[in-house]
Formats: C-alpha cells, structure tokens, sequence
C-alpha cells in the first residue's frame, strides 16, 4: 500500500460512524456491483463466504433492532466463514476492508452482533458459520463522532515527535474503541 492510499485509509476510517437509521433507498445496481467485486477480492483474500443480501429482509425484525432503528436498513452484508478457531478475526479484518470500501461509496454500515438469526437470507454452507451481520444502505445521518481520548491522552513523546504519529494515531484510537465495544458485546 502506498503512503497515499494508507491516508485515503485512514481519512475513511475517521469519516466513517456507525449508523442504525436508513433511508428507504436502495443501493444502486453500480454500487452494488462494485460491493460484489469487493466481496469477491475479499472472499478469496481470506477464504470467507462474505454475502450481501441487497433486501435485508427480517434481519432486523427483533424488537431490540427495530428500537435502534436497524428495521430501516434496506440491505444486509451476512459475514460467513468456515467455521475454526481464527474465523471471528478474520472477518472481522476482512469486514472493516469491506465496510472502509462501502464509506469510499458514499454508503454507511453497522456491524451487528444482533440480529435475528433464523432470518438472514444468506446462504450458509455445510461446515460454514453465519458470525456476524453488517447493516449496509444510505443512512439518515453520517453517524456520530464517538466520545474518545484525546491524542494527549494516549500518547507521551520523548524528544521530538516522530511524523508517522499523525497519521496513525486516529486509526489506533479508533480502533482501541473498537475493542472496547467487543469487550462489553462479549462480557
Ligand atoms: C462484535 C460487535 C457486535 C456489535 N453488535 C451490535 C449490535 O447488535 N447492535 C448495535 O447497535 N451495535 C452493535 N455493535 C456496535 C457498533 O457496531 C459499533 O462498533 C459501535 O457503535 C462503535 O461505533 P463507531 O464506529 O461509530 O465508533 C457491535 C460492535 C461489535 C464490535
């Protein structure tokens, strides 16, 4: 990766919030094609079964997700793998790719541990594992900047200030955030 592309990467990962109200709009067919070519690259990059499922269908329907207002999303990204003891990760790195890519597309997400599972209309091979879902369309709003710690907080430098810092520093705290949110979801 260039030092170019890494900032486009990293200026994603800071526009990008989570989102759980949508537009009834669709996901148009370019953007969907260009979602499946992602998924595609993705899938053979880390041997998934990522799908998305452009009608969402009752993915949602559980009373707590209607509450968020997830019920709204029009689309669904359903994070599939074959199932062993490395697959949370790998989805989850593969995923945050794809997420970043549907953010390059004008489109917001939400990564859902919730979701009604009897429901999702993906196809889930013999062996395979349905992990975890994406909530994926045009939101409401962009989402909100999380409440986080200050650079200051997070770092002490000794001497002069190495320039890398910049520009890594708002993916790790966004990223410290992340963990955070997968401790409380797995207590
Ligand atoms: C493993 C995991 C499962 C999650 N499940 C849900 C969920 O079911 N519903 C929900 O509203 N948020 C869920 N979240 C939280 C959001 O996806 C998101 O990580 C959090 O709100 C941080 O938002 P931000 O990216 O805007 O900072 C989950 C997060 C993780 C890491």
């Amino acid at each position: 990766m260039t030092r170019e592309d890494y900032a486009k990467e990293v200026e994603l990962i800071r526009q990008r919030h989570s989102v759980r109200v949508y537009k009834a709009d669709k996901i148009e067919a370019e953007k969907v094609e260009k979602l499946n070519a992602k998924i595609k690259e993705l899938n053979e990059q880390g041997n998934l079964n990522l799908q998305l499922i452009e009608d969402a269908g009752k993915t949602y329907s559980l009373l707590l997700n209607r509450t968020m207002g997830l019920g709204s999303a029009p689309s669904v990204i359903a994070c599939v793998g074959p199932d062993g003891a490395d697959l949370d990760e790998r989805l989850g790195y593969y995923g945050e790719q794809l997420v970043l890519f549907a953010q390059s597309l004008g489109l917001n997400t939400c990564w859902t541990g919730m979701f009604n599972r009897k429901h999702v209309p993906a196809e889930i091979k013999e062996g395979e594992k349905l992990v975890i879902c994406i909530a994926i369309g045009y939101g409401e709003t962009a989402g909100k900047e999380r409440k986080t710690k200050s650079m200051q907080d997070v770092t002490t430098v000794i001497g002069d200030k190495p320039q890398w810092l910049d520009l890594h520093l708002p993916a790790g705290n966004r990223l410290n955030q992340c963990l955070r949110v997968l401790r409380f979801c797995m207590s």
